[in-house]
């Protein structure tokens, strides 16, 4: 049976607001996704029963919150298909899983040690690297990229050398949507004696995964692109990496014992989350993990991938100009699609868009400026997909876009 994302769709009152339906197209889920209710709820419920700090009260609450807190920790390691939850650490988000990593793992590294990342990088993959750089006199390569908008892994090969001790790429770009493949990259990368980060920011919300045949040592992704709350996120890292490494955020409940010259710290996860973490946040992710794992995943990937290549062949079939900037085929693609317009500017695009069609996308950088100079375009316009999404969205974005190539051109 074909997939029914109306059947998805139920469960967003957002897509329900009254003078909303029909006019509403949300197309910009690679920035944030929509949260169904029962996320929402989960976080009342949560903060109507059970608010309280974690991890240090002695009342009842407090247990209360703790055991939700932990009980969330092991849904989202179920999530990422891995079987100790004291690997996954709540944080902010992606941004602050990468920030973290660099700033503990920085702590190892000795004046010329080298981090590699790609071209195809986010901002949150490359400006923390870039700080430790400045401060600590490493070096910061860049994997380049193939001309459909991959990381180019054929020079991994040569480029991870001994002095190598991070590799950190994309795990899916939000910019080209293409999907990395980690196996041959994670030997070279070991074999080095590096480690492997991926940022997995927009592949986490592809269903549920086993982390383990990525090969990556650690993994980080966001709450709010996998239909959860905004304010948190994961940093997954194998155990025996953690446990070994310094954390470079101290306060409390991240330590064993406090003295005035010199402190030791909690096993991970705990010595990662100093300060109190975000626990009603972390209730809905887990609600959200648990909603979607309970999908039609692989009717969803279908649908999805069915959609972009509509999108794709729409948008190849409009005349004026149009560039797409990534692969050519759905295969080891995300659902999203960016693309420039000669002679018109994404944020005129996205504006006409909205107001006259109601379709939301997203323009400017993405968050990836280097990736747009190297392509050469003064940014991209972006549509992306998510479970809930239908021909009509298509429909209404194509027509759209046609109006858009008329009045702008
Ligand atoms: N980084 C997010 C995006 O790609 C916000 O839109």
């Amino acid at each position: 049976m074909a997939f029914d994302s109306g059947l998805a769709a139920v469960d967003f009152s957002i897509l329900r607001t009254p003078g909303k339906e029909g006019e509403l197209h949300y197309l910009d889920n690679a920035a944030m996704a929509l949260t169904p209710d029962c996320v929402i709820n989960a976080m009342v419920e949560h903060d109507t029963l059970r608010r309280s700090n974690v991890k240090r009260g002695l009342h009842r609450l407090a247990e209360e919150a703790t055991e939700a807190f932990e009980e969330a920790r092991a849904a989202v390691a179920g999530y990422l298909g891995i079987k100790d939850p004291d690997e996954v650490v709540f944080t902010g988000g992606a941004t602050a899983g990468i920030n973290i990593l660099a700033h503990s793992l920085g702590l190892m590294f000795e004046r010329n040690d080298e981090v590699l990342i790609s071209q195809l990088e986010h901002h949150s993959n490359i400006i923390p690297w870039q700080v430790i750089q400045q401060r600590q006199g490493i070096k910061v390569r860049y994997l380049p990229i193939t001309s459909d908008g991959r990381i180019n892994l054929e020079c991994a090969e040569e480029m991870i050398r001994s002095r190598t001790k991070i590799v950190s790429v994309t795990h899916g770009s939000n910019v080209t949507g293409a999907i990395t493949d980690t196996r041959n990259l994670s030997d070279l990368v070991h074999d080095k004696g590096a480690f492997l980060i991926l940022d997995g920011a927009q592949t986490a919300p592809g269903g549920p995964m086993e982390l383990n045949v990525l090969g990556a040592d650690f993994y980080v992704f966001s709450g709010h692109k996998v239909y959860g709350p905004t304010g948190v996120g994961v940093l997954w890292g194998r155990k025996e990496i953690l446990k070994n490494i310094s954390p470079a955020i101290g306060g409390g409940e991240m330590i064993r014992d406090v003295g005035l010259e010199k402190s030791t710290f909690l096993d991970p996860p705990h010595r990662f989350e100093a300060g109190t973490p975000p626990v009603t946040q972390a209730i809905g992710l887990a609600a959200a993990v648990k909603w979607l794992a309970g999908k039609d995943l692989n009717g969803m990937h279908s649908h999805l991938r069915r959609l972009t290549l509509r999108i794709m062949e729409g948008l190849t079939e409009l005349s004026g100009g149009i560039k797409i900037l990534g692969p050519e085929t759905g295969m080891e693609r995300l659902p999203l699609v960016s693309f420039s317009v000669d002679g018109l500017h994404p944020h005129d695009i996205c504006q006409v868009m909205n107001d006259r069609h109601g379709v939301a996308l997203r323009g400017g950088f993405h968050c990836a400026q280097p990736l747009h100079d190297l392509l050469e375009v003064d940014g991209s316009t972006r549509a992306s997909l998510a479970i809930y999404n239908n021909d009509k969205d298509v429909d209404a974005f194509l027509n759209g876009m046609e109006d858009c190539l008329k009045i702008l051109g």
